[in-house]
C-alpha cells in the first residue's frame, strides 16, 4: 500500500482514529518525530493521512505538542491539504455543547512554543486570513447537505493552557472578538501556512468558557466527555467533507512562499 497521502486530518481531544485499514507511517522530521505514527488510507478515492495531535494515548499536552514535527511530517508524505478538527469553549451563550463551529479568524495568545520554520532571510507569510477558503467552503458546504447545524464563521482564541481560563480572562477574550477559545489551533495554523499548506480547522464546542458559565467553570471531565458523545458526527462531517476537497488546489494557499528569501525554499 502506499504511504504518501494528499489531505490530512489531525485529529484533536477525543479523536485519535478515522480510517479504516489504514497503514501506520514512521515519519522522522528535522525537529524530531511527530506526535505519534501517521495512519495512511483512503476516503472516497483520495488518499488520506491522519496524526492524532495530543498522540493516540494523549500524551502530548496543548503546550508540548511537537506542531513543527508534525506539519512536516505531513507534508513529507505528500499533504497539500490538512483539516483540523479541534475542542473548543464557547466563549458567546448561544454557542453551547455539541455545536459546530468554522472558525474565520484566529486571535494568537499563545507563547513560548516552537512557532516557525523560518531560520534567516525574509520570509513573512501573509496571515490575514488564516484558514483555507476552499476548505472551509468544502465544510461548509458538507455540512448543509447533510442537515448538520454549524456556525459558519468565528474568531477562535488561541491559549497556552493547560489551565483553562479565570472569569476575567474569558470575558476580555469575548470582549476582544472571540467566539470560541482552544489550546491547540496555533501555532499549528500559522506553520502550515509556512508550508504553502492549506489548513481548515473546525471546532466542537465542548462548554460554555468560564466568563458565559455562571457556574462552577470549565472542567477537564466535562470537555472530554461532550467530545466523546459527538465524536461520530465530527468523524462523519470529517469523511463526506474530504469528498468535497477539490483535487486541484486554486486557493491562495499554494503561492504563500512566492517572492520570498530563497534560503527558505522547500525541499
Ligand atoms: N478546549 C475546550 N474547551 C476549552 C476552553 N474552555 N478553553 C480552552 N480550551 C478549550
Amino acid at each position: 500500500m502506499n504511504s504518501t497521502a494528499d489531505i490530512a486530518v489531525i485529529g484533536g481531544s477525543g479523536l485519535y482514529s478515522l480510517l479504516e485499514g489504514a497503514r501506520e507511517v514512521r515519519v522522522d522530521t528535522p525537529y524530531g518525530p511527530p506526535s505519534d505514527t501517521v495512519a495512511v488510507g483512503e476516503v472516497a478515492g483520495r488518499s488520506v493521512a491522519f496524526l492524532p495531535r495530543h498522540g493516540r494515548d494523549h500524551r502530548h499536552p496543548p503546550h508540548r505538542i511537537p506542531y513543527r514535527a508534525n506539519l512536516w511530517a505531513l507534508r513529507s508524505l505528500g499533504v497539500r491539504q490538512i483539516l483540523a478538527p479541534c475542542a473548543v469553549g464557547g466563549l458567546r451563550p448561544d454557542l453551547g455543547p455539541g455545536t459546530f463551529v468554522l472558525p474565520d479568524q484566529l486571535i494568537d495568545r499563545t507563547t513560548g512554543r516552537e512557532r516557525t520554520f523560518v531560520e534567516s532571510g525574509a520570509v513573512h507569510v501573509n496571515f490575514a486570513d488564516p484558514y483555507c477558503p476552499h476548505g472551509r467552503a468544502a465544510l461548509d458546504a458538507t455540512a448543509r447537505a447533510t442537515g448538520l447545524a454549524l456556525e459558519p464563521t468565528g474568531t477562535m482564541v488561541v491559549i497556552d493552557g493547560p489551565r483553562f481560563s479565570t472569569r476575567a480572562e474569558s470575558r476580555w477574550h469575548a470582549a476582544t472578538g472571540g467566539t470560541v477559545i482552544n489550546m491547540t489551533g496555533a501555532p499549528e495554523a500559522a506553520l502550515a501556512r509556512e508550508l504553502a499548506l492549506c489548513y481548515t480547522a473546525i471546532a466542537l464546542v465542548t462548554d460554555h468558557d468560564a466568563g458565559v458559565d455562571g457556574d462552577r467553570g470549565v472542567t477537564q471531565d466535562e470537555v472530554f466527555a461532550v467530545f466523546k458523545e459527538n465524536t461520530d458526527r465530527m468523524r462523519g462531517l470529517l469523511l463526506a467533507a474530504i469528498a468535497r476537497l477539490p483535487a486541484e488546489r486554486r486557493c491562495p494557499c499554494p503561492a504563500a512562499l512566492d517572492g520570498m528569501h530563497p534560503a527558505y525554499l522547500l525541499p
